[in-house]
């Protein structure tokens, strides 16, 4: 690590998580994550007025936290990163707003960056510099998009995005009605370990010869999937948990992999990298390590904790926007809830 090379503290509050993250360079200090997923468990889904007034107690104490794990202090840190957009407009301006008190009161350069940007850019902290062009494949609870990274400080471009639910959300909908907690998308994942992902073959949204080749639909899929449970609560015939779970899951795998690897192709990239709490998921990897080797293709894919929501990612965006010499941002930005997916920053 060289000890001259920037410190960025990072903030994320875009959802159910209190991230901050710290990062030299792209050596990764701290990752100290707050979530107030049990709060929000027992609704189906986040409750944007829990999630605010989470954030706001768990904000200076994960400050603290994650300051100390780096063993740094306040003063030490050269440039403040958060997320500005998009996500829950309540939730975003809990971290904007400290994030601005912070470079106010340390006299220090302001960054504020989009939220899926990061989740591209945090991979270099693992990795090391992204080859650009690549291909991303954005996976949330929120968002779903392919698109094309020319370069991830100030060219990203969308290639297509689901139609209807996020691949996250689709995972939550079909926990819930397999009565898997929330979030379910890491239940289902332990679920289908002992399911046969061929016992139903789900329908794979949007992969007709007439179709937006690079955009994604997930809502015939939950349907698809609901009513085949229906069926068989219907009969009064057990439903095989591990069986559905591990259907579903190769059906949002296979489309997922199958439209990011046609993308690079069709781009002549070599290079896809998955990212977002979906990314997190053990089947898609698998895939998508297997499809990527099939076609020549290099697969990057952050670890599994880097994945999901956390500070980490932020920092490591501004860390790449100070390394380029970009101005930051004026401290009147705002928190934008649609912040579009091409915005990189403020
Ligand atoms: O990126 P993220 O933490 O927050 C958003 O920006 O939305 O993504 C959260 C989503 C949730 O829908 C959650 O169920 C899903 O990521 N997720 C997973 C896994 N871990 C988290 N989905 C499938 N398999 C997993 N292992
Ligand atoms: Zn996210």
């Amino acid at each position: 690590m060289h000890p001259d090379l920037p410190l960025v503290l990072g903030i994320e509050t875009s959802c159910d998580e209190t991230g901050v993250g710290i990062v030299r360079g792209s050596s990764l200090l701290a990752d100290a994550v707050a979530s107030s997923v049990d709060a929000h468990a027992r609704f189906g889904g986040v409750v944007p007025e829990v999630a605010s007034r989470a954030h706001l107690e768990a904000m200076v104490p994960t400050i603290h936290r994650a300051l100390d794990e780096a063993g740094v202090r306040l003063s030490d840190v050269d440039a403040i990163a958060v997320t500005a957009g998009p996500g829950l407009a309540g939730a975003l301006l809990v971290g904007v707003a400290a994030a601005k008190a912070y470079a106010l009161a340390l006299d220090k350069p302001l960054y504020g960056v989009n939220h899926l940007a990061s989740h591209i850019a945090v991979d270099t902290l693992e990795h090391g510099p992204l080859p650009e062009p690549c291909i991303a494949l954005l996976v949330s609870g929120g968002h779903s998009s392919l698109l094309l990274v020319e370069s991830v400080t100030d060219g990203i471009t969308s290639l297509g995005a689901t139609i209807d639910d996020a691949a996250g959300e689709a995972f939550d909908k079909v926990a819930r009605l397999l009565g898997l907690p929330f979030p379910g998308g890491p239940y289902i994942d332990r679920a289908a370990r002992e399911g046969d992902p061929a016992a139903v073959l789900f329908p794979r949204g949007l992969t007709g010869p007439r179709d937006a080749p690079y955009d994604f639909s997930f809502s015939g899929l939950k349907t698809a999937v609901a009513r085949w449970v229906e069926a068989r609560r219907r009969n009064g015939t057990a439903v095989p948990v591990a069986d559905v779970a591990a259907s579903f899951q190769e059906a949002v795998a296979d489309v997922l992999t199958a439209k990011a690897v046609k993308a690079c192709r069709a781009s002549g990239v070599d290079t896809l990298l998955i990212g977002g709490g979906v990314a997190a998921n053990s089947r898609l990897r698998e895939l998508a390590e297997q499809r990527c080797a099939d076609a020549g293709l290099r697969l990057r894919a952050p670890r599994a904790s880097l994945c999901t929501d956390n500070g980490a990612m932020v920092a490591a965006l501004g860390s790449l926007l100070v390394a380029d010499g970009i101005a930051p941002s004026a401290l009147g930005i705002p928190a934008d809830s649609s912040m579009a997916v091409t915005e990189v920053r403020f």
